[in-house]
């Protein structure tokens, strides 16, 4: 019938806690084919934990978008075959939500423009910053108004690749929020707001120079480093193996490196090493930016 394929994604980037993502070449899949009941299959890399019942968040938001617009679908299956791991910081819930959307749209005749769609994304996940990316690829900044968002893609195929350092533990989104200080010092929001602007500005003029500066945060990562052995020294030596800079993807525990082409394998041996210090095992990936 047809085929919905949602990027993995790595949020934050740094210092753009909540608004700052990018999508990666890494996809979960979802088949959907005409059945007599709905159901939903689990393939691929990830299926252990994961319902396949009406407790899957794709579900969930299928019938949330089917709700908004009173619409009685006819009976599908839907096989899914996933790439990206949940629970490690690569907007697994993300490509649920935007899978869902995206399929429950096409069966209802797409009522819901892009745009429409990652508002609902966004109500749906709390926070904009992998739903964007995992709509409109490329890097991308979304600021959250009042009733609204505005999505800003800011650069697609830019010249790095990203290294992207797995580790073998599972960070709950959830609990990496609430250690968060729900305050920050004004001099930590300078030093951030500064940095996110910085970060835009590098992108969008292709100076990736910037990035070591660019990527550097006092709202998150330090206060999630406990949560990940090893992280903040794989951080800096991922700057001394040729890194452009790196970050802790999402709410971890993969850590992002963003890559001159022909660095991949240096950069990711230096991270992985830090990490294998503290006795976590990890995977690398190297992947273009979607
Ligand atoms: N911005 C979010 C966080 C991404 O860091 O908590 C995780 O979903």
């Amino acid at each position: 019938m047809f085929l919905v394929q949602v990027p993995a994604t790595s949020a934050n980037l740094g210092p753009g806690f909540d608004c700052m993502g990018l999508a990666v070449q890494l996809y979960n899949r979802f088949t959907v084919e005409e059945s007599d009941q709905l159901s939903l299959i689990l393939k691929g890399s990830y299926t252990d934990n994961i319902p396949a019942d009406e407790n899957n968040l794709l579900w969930q938001t299928m019938l949330k978008l089917w709700q908004l617009i009173d619409f009685r679908p006819q009976p599908v299956k839907i096989t899914l075959e996933s790439h990206v791991p949940p629970a490690r910081g690569l907007g697994s819930s993300s490509t649920a939500v935007v899978g869902g959307l995206m399929i429950a749209n096409t069966l209802a005749g797409s009522p819901f423009d892009k745009f429409a769609l990652l508002k609902v994304a966004t109500e749906i996940e709390g926070h904009p910053d992998n739903v964007t990316p995992a709509l409109y690829g490329g890097i991308t900044l979304t600021v959250m108004t009042e009733d609204s968002v505005i999505p800003r893609v800011l650069v697609k195929n830019p010249g790095f690749r990203a290294v992207v350092i797995i580790p073998d533990i599972l960070v709950e989104t959830e609990k990496a929020r609430k250690i968060l200080p729900v305050a920050v010092p004004r001099q930590d929001a300078v030093y951030n707001s500064s940095r996110v602007g910085l970060l835009v500005d590098a992108f969008i003029h292709e100076d990736y120079s910037l990035l070591g500066v660019a990527t550097q945060d006092k709202l998150h990562q330090a206060q999630r480093a406990s949560l990940i052995p090893g992280m903040t020294a794989a951080l800096q030596s991922a700057g001394r193996a040729g890194a452009y800079g790196a970050a802790l993807s999402g709410s971890g525990p993969t850590l992002i490196a963003f890559c001159p082409p022909g660095l991949e394998d240096r950069v990711a041996s230096s991270m992985t090493d830090e990490l294998a210090a503290k006795g976590l095992n990890t995977r690398a990936y190297f992947l273009d930016i979607d």
